[in-house]
Order: structure tokens, then sequence, then C-alpha cells
């Protein structure tokens, strides 16, 4: 297959991912007990979602009245449009409404939408959406969903990952709040690391032990240890939540030892073999291990990305990254002469792991 056609085949599988309740609910809760009026009389907008079928919609309209919400808008994306083509099967619910249209259900996306206790049991909860046709495919892009982003309060989803970064500034355009999963690989991204670097977003509480597992229409095409037999699943590890709402983990400091006493005690062996090891032409120390951060050291550590899962903006600042490195702004962090010390994360002394810059908040 042509480089071209393989890298469309690789986006379209990866942008049909769907989310798990638990992992939604998990998330949800760590803000809530932060700050238990998070969503308290908020609109929030669900795009990219798949309402008869999402966790999402479903989650937030039966937790309606927990969380105080005023308003729930959820949208799909129409059949027709996703990159990923499957035979699309309308549901019952959709089927046995009188306003069913079976051009309508492939070419346009849908708006659900919950406010109000429409069934009369004395709550409101999933049984009250109210459902119509969009009159586009629902593309986040499009003037129609625009709209709806404008206003809502809090958006939330997970978003095709191929459209990630564009998803972010049509977030950070209308400079709306946000609980986004995505790809660790996005910090990487000149715009996503900005917006980390400077505290306007951060990471979410997280998956629990760190891995994330989506059903997807071909999850069997995943190789087997991401592909999981039993539960049908697709399995990542390097998925997490990127938001702008406040949540307990982020103001936790990580517990360090020092300098001296990671030299001596570190349980990674090339901390103990080789020290901290200088670059060359930066000044600042590789820190291979983010449980190797020393507690005592006053300069710039070069850290792996996944460091983001622990910062606290109490604990540490964000000097930089790769992508400073990558667009001239820093020099780029090589270390050639390792005297036959492991030499890991490096080829030919270039580093072969992204890092970010960091140092502890005077
Ligand atoms: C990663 S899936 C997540 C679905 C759902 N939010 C969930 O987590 O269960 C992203 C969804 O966005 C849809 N999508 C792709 N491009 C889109 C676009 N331009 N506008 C809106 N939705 C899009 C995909 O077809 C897919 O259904």
């Amino acid at each position: 297959m042509a480089n071209s056609n393989l890298a469309k085949a690789k986006s379209a599988k990866n942008d049909e991912f769907y989310t798990q309740y638990q992992d939604i609910e998990k998330e949800i809760m760590a803000y809530l007990e932060f700050n238990p009026n998070t969503f308290a009389g908020k609109t929030l907008l669900l795009p990219c979602d798949d309402p008869e079928w999402s966790n999402f919609t479903k989650f937030f309209a039966q937790n309606f009245e927990r969380l105080k919400l005023k308003k729930l808008i959820s949208t799909s994306y129409a059949p027709d449009s996703k990159k990923l083509k499957i035979t699309y099967a309308p549901s019952l619910f959709e089927t046995n409404d009188p306003q069913f249209d079976k051009e309508k259900t492939i070419v346009n996306g849908k708006i659900f939408t919950l406010t109000r206790d429409k069934s009369g049991d004395g709550k409101i909860d999933v049984n009250d959406l109210e459902w119509s046709y969009l009159k586009g495919d629902g593309d986040f892009k499009s003037a129609e969903i625009k709209k709806l982003r404008d206003e809502a309060d809090i958006i939330i989803t997970n978003p095709p990952f191929s459209l990630f970064k564009e998803f972010l500034s049509w977030i950070m355009e209308a400079n709306k709040q946000f609980v986004l999963i995505g790809s660790m690989n996005a910090i990487t991204y000149k715009e996503v690391f900005n917006l980390l670097k400077s505290d306007k977003m951060w990471l979410g509480n997280g998956f629990k032990s760190g891995n994330a597992y989506f059903s997807s229409p071909i999850s069997n095409e995943y190789a087997d240890g991401v592909f999981d037999k039993e539960t049908g699943l697709v399995k990542f590890r390097n998925c997490c939540w990127y938001t702008s709402i406040d949540h307990g983990k982020r103001h936790q400091p990580m517990a360090l030892m020092t300098y001296e006493d990671n030299l001596k005690f570190s349980k990674h062996k090339e901390i103990k073999e080789n020290g901290y090891i200088e670059y060359d032409n930066y000044n600042a120390i590789e820190v291979s291990f983010t449980d190797a951060i020393p507690s005592d050291f006053n300069g710039v550590m070069g850290v792996p990305i996944s460091f983001l899962d622990k910062y606290s903006p109490e604990q540490f600042e964000i000097v930089g990254s790769d992508t400073d490195v990558k667009a001239g702004n820093l020099p780029k962090l090589v270390k050639s002469n390792w005297n036959g010390k492991i030499d890991r994360g490096y080829v030919n002394g270039n580093r072969i792991y992204s890092r970010i810059l960091i140092r502890h908040k005077k």
C-alpha cells in the first residue's frame, strides 16, 4: 500500500474509538471531588459523539441532576462523512421514532438535548433526551456545531485522534473549558505543548493504571496485546485526558529523594551507575525517570513526557521541550560522550525519546 493510503487508513482507524463508561465516570468524579459545583448551572456540549451508543451521553444524562447541569447537548457525525466506511444500521430507538428518515440517518448528524423531565417521572435522566437530525453532517467545524460550541460552557469528548490539534484550537478560539481524551504523543505538538507550558491546559486525573480501553468496530484488526480477545476492547497505554478544569491530583506534589540519595538508593540502575548526565550543549541534566527527579537540584532537568501526569504547578515550572528545540529556540539536546555507560534513550548521541525541560519552583 502506498504511504499516503496507509496514513489514511491509519487515521480512519484512529478516529473510531468509543470510550468506556467507567473511564468517563472516574475522570469526571475527580473534578467533582475537587469542586462539587464544577458543573453546576453549566451547559455541556459533547460533540463528535454517537449519542445513541455513547457512554459520554449516557453518563451525563444519568448524572444530570447530581452534576446540577443546566443543559446537555450531544451531537453525532453522519455515517456517510466518517472516514471509516462501515455498514451503518440505525438503532431501534431511531427507526421506531416517527421522525426517522432513511436518507437523513446516513447523511445528517444528530443532536440530542436534555434540559427537563420530559417523561414526567419526577427525575431528569437518559429517558428525557430529545433528539432531531442536524441540518448538516455534524462536522465540528461547521457553522451549525460552532453555534452550539458558543452556547456551551464546557466541551467534553473523545475527539477524532487525526483531528486532535484542530479540535483543540476550535475550543481555544471560543475560550471554552474542556475535558478531552487524546494521545500522549500530542504533547509534543507545538500548539499543545504551549498550552501545557503556560498552564492553560493540563493532564486530567487519568485512566486506571494508565490503561485506556476503547471499543472499536474494527478492534480485532489490532495486534494481540492491543486487542483484548476477552473483552473485545482495544487497550492503549499512551492515552490521557487533557483539560482546563482543576482537580486534586494536579496539586499533589511528588515525593522525591535528594540528588545524593538517588545516586545511592534509586531503583533505576542507570541513575546509580551513571549519575545524572549533563547535556553537551544545554545547561541541564538528563533525568530519564520521573521518579528519579532530585528534590534538591536547582537547575533545569530534561524529563520524559510522562512527567506531565505527575506535574503540579506548585512544585515545578515547565521551561521548554523538544518543540522549542525543533523550532530552534533551544539547542538540540545531545549527549555524545557516555564513556561506554548505558546509553538509554540515545542512538549515536541523538536522543530518541522526547524530553520536557523543567525546574523546581522557587
Ligand atoms: C474517537 S471517536 C469517539 C466517539 C465518542 N465521543 C466516544 O468517545 O465514545 C471520535 C468520533 O468523531 C467522529 N468524527 C470524525 N471526524 C469528525 C468531524 N470532523 N466532526 C465531528 N465528528 C467527527 C468519528 O467518526 C468518531 O465517531
